[in-house]
């Protein structure tokens, strides 16, 4: 069972959104989707393996909602439930950069994990952003460290350069420090602020995204690009570094090498990419 945790949040997408006029109306077009990375990860993992998704939502209609939705696709929900749900609101411009205003919620009072809920994982999925709250980054911190105690692997997705500027040196290498991660995922731009802020992903994986252009994969002193398939029909990139990180994860626990899996990463990242939301 590969168990996620981190947020399961309301994602307001507008499209569109290039040049916003102040203070009148801006028609767009705005789609409301189920987001959070984790929650993307557990949903593009649930094809393939069994997934428990584990976080926090809101006391609200769009938090049970949310919390349905992920079950349909075939997740295991364990969920605390306090406070309102968080929203993040997506501004997608014409070029398909996004601009996300950021509101985690509830999902920054994640609270500590009964260690029943994470029992019997054989991978522990953790996207950074989990992290940017103290209550949550305890919580996660606490359970990711049993489940690495254990021998199980733990991957870690560096997730935003802000996430990562906020944390900082000190607690970045702490946390770190205490869950062991196996494997780092990051993009470039991640990868680069990781090493300015001297994290040492010593014994881990690490496999930096670099856009269309090859993935970077280290492993046990020994570096490799993978080669990428340039998507040119780019519809959406919302989740396909989350697809990435299911692909990847999926590949792994089957027997793959971190090269083949880093492989498999780009083929459903590239499958993200081609539509419209998160997969
Ligand atoms: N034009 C492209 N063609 C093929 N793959 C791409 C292209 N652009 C991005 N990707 C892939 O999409 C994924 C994006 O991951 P990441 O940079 O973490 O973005 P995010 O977390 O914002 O979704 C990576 O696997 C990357 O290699
Ligand atoms: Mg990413």
């Amino acid at each position: 069972m590969i168990v996620v945790v981190g947020d399961l949040v309301a994602d307001i997408v507008v499209l569109g959104a290039s040049a916003l006029e102040h203070a009148t109306d801006n028609p767009a077009r705005v789609a409301l989707t189920r987001g959070g990375s984790a929650a993307n990860v557990a949903a593009a993992a649930a094809r393939q393996h069994p997934v428990r998704f584990i976080g926090r939502v809101g006391d609200d209609t769009i938090g049970r909602t949310l919390v349905a939705e992920l079950e349909a696709v075939g997740v295991e929900a364990r969920v605390q439930c306090g406070g309102r749900t968080g929203a993040i609101v997506v501004l997608v411009d014409d070029a398909g950069e996004r601009t996300m205003i950021t509101d985690r919620g509830a999902a920054a009072d994640l609270d500590r994990i009964d260690p029943s809920w994470i029992h019997g994982a054989d991978w522990l999925h953790l996207p950074l952003y989990g992290f940017a709250s103290e209550r949550s980054r305890t919580a996660i911190t606490d359970a990711a460290a049993a489940v690495s105690r254990r021998g199980a692997p733990v991957s870690l997705d560096l997730s935003s350069v802000a996430t990562l500027r906020e944390l900082g040196g000190e607690q970045l290498s702490a946390v770190v420090g205490r869950i062991r991660p196996s494997v780092v995922f990051a993009n470039a731009d991640e990868a680069q602020v990781a090493r300015d802020l001297g994290l040492d992903p010593a014994g881990a994986d690490f496999v930096v995204k670099r856009g269309a252009d090859p993935v970077r994969v280290t492993s046990q002193g020994r570096t490799a690009e993978v080669p990428v398939t340039r998507v040119t029909d780019v519809v959406d990139s919302t989740g396909a570094g989350d697809a990435f990180a299911a692909g990847y994860i999926v590949s792994a626990l089957r027997g793959g090498d971190p090269w083949a899996s880093a492989a498999a990463g780009s083929r459903h990242a590239a499958a993200a990419l081609r539509v419209a939301g998160a997969l």
